[in-house]
This record gives structure tokens, sequence and C-alpha cells, in this order.
């Protein structure tokens, strides 16, 4: 396994460019099993889970040719409708072929995902709205065996704006017989990207980004090609960055208005934002005020930045209140921040930390995705070095992070544990 040799203390600086959007690419992928022939899908970060998407779309039958930038699917030769849990248990958002799969072969036999660090995760919304729309599903030795003669359109409201559950059922109604409405749904960036991919395909979709989505069904959907959008998770990440390091960094390719709320704390935060020819330059000051977030959904402050933004506020002047209002379990970074001399407690989901002057580096372990990016944003401003073991965590979400980061002047590098 990798680890992350980082000597902190250096002020970052100069150009980075954000790499697609990984949360975008999954569901795009994964539609195509909608679409048989060539699609050609572009701007895809190098990642785990991208690799893992493939290979489930492989399992299928899928050819998929290429990675990452450039890659190319054509499902034409799906026959197999299974995708086991050897492959979902890896990546949770796998269990998003059994719509399609459901759609265009009338059955699909798809693992539960299982538990997960950060939360139970469950996909009863996903599965109640796949039987509404008339899916027999049966839960048998872990998996979720679904059968179809033809969805028809519904009326679904979810409980919680769920983004999987509504990329899913997105996915099944395109070629539903009839109408679908999807109330309560969620409105992220990546939700809109895969209703263009949808709409570009043929499909009749109103309202993505916003909390009702109207579908109506068509008979079938053809390839594309489709540029992914940035990865705003990314770019988020390497806004702090530059704010943690006291740096002054200019963003390329990233879309800052999918960024609002992050934008708006981190202003208040005393961080300098400025927006000029699509490039988004941020400066950090030398004192970083102590603000309030709590996480929500789109476009409230993403739960995928909480990690990162928390770092940030460990060397703020002052105390700030964190509340993690999306997962159960999404505070595995606090434990490992506390090795560096950060200040936090915890309550429930709610977490106070108390600003500290500085962080001394020490070994520590990832322990999820955007964890692990919090521990290396906690590096970087770290005095001494530090070591984050277990960074096949980060390599499921950040697409070379280490070269990005030693690009601006970081002191960074990616050794053999
Ligand atoms: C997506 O996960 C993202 N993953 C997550 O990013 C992100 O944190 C999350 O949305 C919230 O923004 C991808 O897009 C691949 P949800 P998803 O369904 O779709 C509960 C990252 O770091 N829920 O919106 O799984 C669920 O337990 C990852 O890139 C149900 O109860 O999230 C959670 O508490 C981590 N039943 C809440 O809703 C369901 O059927 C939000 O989950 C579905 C969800």
């Amino acid at each position: 396994m990798d680890k992350l040799i980082i000597k902190g203390g250096k002020k970052l600086s100069g150009d980075v460019t954000v790499s697609g959007s990984k949360n975008a690419s999954l569901p795009i992928f994964i539609s195509t099993i909608l679409a048989p022939g060539a699609n050609e899908i572009s701007n895809v970060p190098f990642l785990r889970d991208i690799n893992t998407t493939i290979k489930v779309l492989e399992q299928l039958g899928a050819r998929v040719e290429g990675n990452g930038n450039v890659v190319r699917i054509d499902t034409g030769p799906v026959a197999n409708h299974e995708a086991t849990y050897e492959l979902v248990k890896t990546m949770r958002a796998s269990v998003l072929v059994l719509g399609p799969l459901l759609a265009r072969f009338g059955k699909a036999r798809v693992s539960l995902p299982g538990g997960c660090a950060i939360g139970a995760r469950p996909i009863n919304l996903h599965l109640k709205g796949l039987a509404a729309m008339g899916a027999e599903i049966n839960l048998t030795h872990g998996y979720v065996e679904a059968k179809a003669r033809r969805l028809k359109g519904a009326r679904i409201n979810f409980d919680i704006a769920t983004v999987g559950g509504t990329e899913h059922l997105m996915m099944a109604a395109a070629t539903a017989k009839g109408e679908t409405i999807l109330e309560n749904a969620a409105r992220e960036p990546e939700i809109v990207d895969l209703a263009d991919v949808l709409v570009k395909m043929g499909a009749k979709i109103e309202g993505a980004g916003t909390d009702t989505i109207r579908i109506t069904g068509v008979e079938g959907l053809s390839p594309v090609a489709h540029r992914v959008i940035p990865d705003r998770i990314e770019a988020g990440t390497f806004m702090i960055a530059a704010a943690i390091t006291g740096g002054d960094v200019r963003i390329h390719d990233m879309r800052l208005e999918h960024l609002d709320a992050l934008v708006f704390k981190l202003q208040d935060a005393g961080v300098e934002i400025v927006n000029k020819d699509n490039v988004v330059r941020v400066k950090g000051s030398r004192k970083i005020r102590s603000v309030n977030i709590k996480t929500r959904p789109y476009p409230g402050f993403p739960t995928d930045m909480q990690a990162q933004f928390m770092t940030l506020m460990c060397l703020a002047d002052g105390a700030s209140v964190v509340s993690e209002n999306i997962f159960e379990n999404r505070f595995m970074h606090v434990s490992e921040l506390l090795r560096f001399g950060a200040d936090i407690v915890i309550e429930g989901n709610t977490a106070t930390v108390k600003g500290v002057k500085k962080f001394s580096g020490a070994p520590v372990m990832a322990t999820d995705l955007r964890a692990s990016a919090s521990l290396v944003l906690a590096g970087l401003a770290a005095d001494n070095t530090t070591e984050v073991s277990r960074i096949y965590h980060l390599d499921r979400g950040y697409e070379a992070l280490e070269k990005k980061l030693a690009g601006l002047g970081a002191d960074i590098q990616r050794v053999k544990e």
C-alpha cells in the first residue's frame, strides 16, 4: 500500500487544473446501458472508482475502451444482467445499473451495496421508486432480484433528497411507459449533467436541478458524446488548500457557481476568492476567521466538503460548530486531526472546533475518501513531517492529488508503505 509524506508549512502558489467530476462520470457511464452503440465520454478523471465502474459494465458484457480522459462505451453486447457483490461492495454507486438493466431487459440481479464507513447508506428509496414504476423486487441472499415487463411512469416523492435515488429513477423513467414525476428530488450539478446526457440520448426530461423533475418516457435512447463537468469537490479541496497554507492559487476549469455555499463560508472566514476569465484565484489570509457550517443537500453546504472545511477551522481564531446532517458517521477524520494537535469535541452529529495556533505533523491514517483529503490538507499546514497511510481511499476520488499539489509548491511525495 502507498502512503504520502508531506513536509508542511509551504504556501501554495501557481496554477492547477481540476479534473472531471467523479460523481457525474459514474452515473453517466451507467446511463449508457440505455443507449447501445458508440458512446464517447470525455474529461473523465483517472480514478479507482472509474475503473470499478468500467469493470461492472464489462461484467455485464459492454465493450469499453480507455479508462480516463476519453472513454468509449458500447453496451450493445450487454447480455448478462447481474452485478456481483465483489464489485458492488467496492463501489456502491454500481447499484445504479439496476434501473437501466430493468428498463432495457426487463430483469436484473444486483448485489445490495452493504455498509460503508460513513453510514448505513441504504437504497430503500431507490427500490421503493422502482416498485412504484411496476418493478417486482425481491431481496434474496444479499441481492436485489428485479423483474418488470415494462416500467411505467409514476409519481414519486422522496422522503430524503437522495442524489443516487434521483439519478437511478431518472434513468429508469427515461424509457418507461408514460410520465414520471420525481418530487423532493436532489438538485446536485451531477444530476443536471446526467440529465443533459439522457436528453442528448433522446430522453424527455424537465426540471433537473430543481426539486421536481418530470420525465416523459420514450421508446429508446441513442449513443452520444459528452464532456463531463469539472469535479466541484476536487475544486473545493484546492480552494481550502490555498486558504490553509496562506497561499495564492489559480484554479482552472472549475465551475464556481457549483460551490456557492462553500464560497460564501470561505469568504466569511476571510479567504479572498476572485473569478476572472474563467480562472478562480484563491488567496489565503494570515488570519482565518472561525465560521459555523451545517451540511445540507445541494445547494446547501456539501457534506463532501465538511472534513476539509473542518480542517481549516482547526486553525481559525475562535470556535466554530460543524454539524453533519447528511451521513450518520462522517466525523472519522476528527480522531486523526487530534493527532495534529486539533481541539475538537464531538456531540452527536455536531463537532465544536476550537482554533489552535498551529498543527504539528504526525503519522495518520485515512479512513474514507474525503477524510483522507482533510488529512493531506492538515499535513500541508502542519510544521515538520506528516505521513498519511491507506491512501487508496484518496485514489478513489482524487486524480494524482500529490502531483497537482507538488505543482503548487507543496513538498509531498508518494512512497510504497
Ligand atoms: C452521493 O451519494 C455521492 N456519491 C456522495 O459522495 C455524496 O456524499 C452524497 O451523494 C450526498 O451528497 C456519488 O454521487 C457517487 P444520497 P449517495 O443518496 O447518492 C440516505 C463522495 O465522497 N438515503 O444523497 O449515496 C443516505 O443514507 C461520496 O464522493 C436513504 O436513507 O447519497 C444518506 O444519509 C460520498 N435511503 C442520505 O440519504 C436511500 O434509498 C443522502 O444519501 C438513499 C439515501
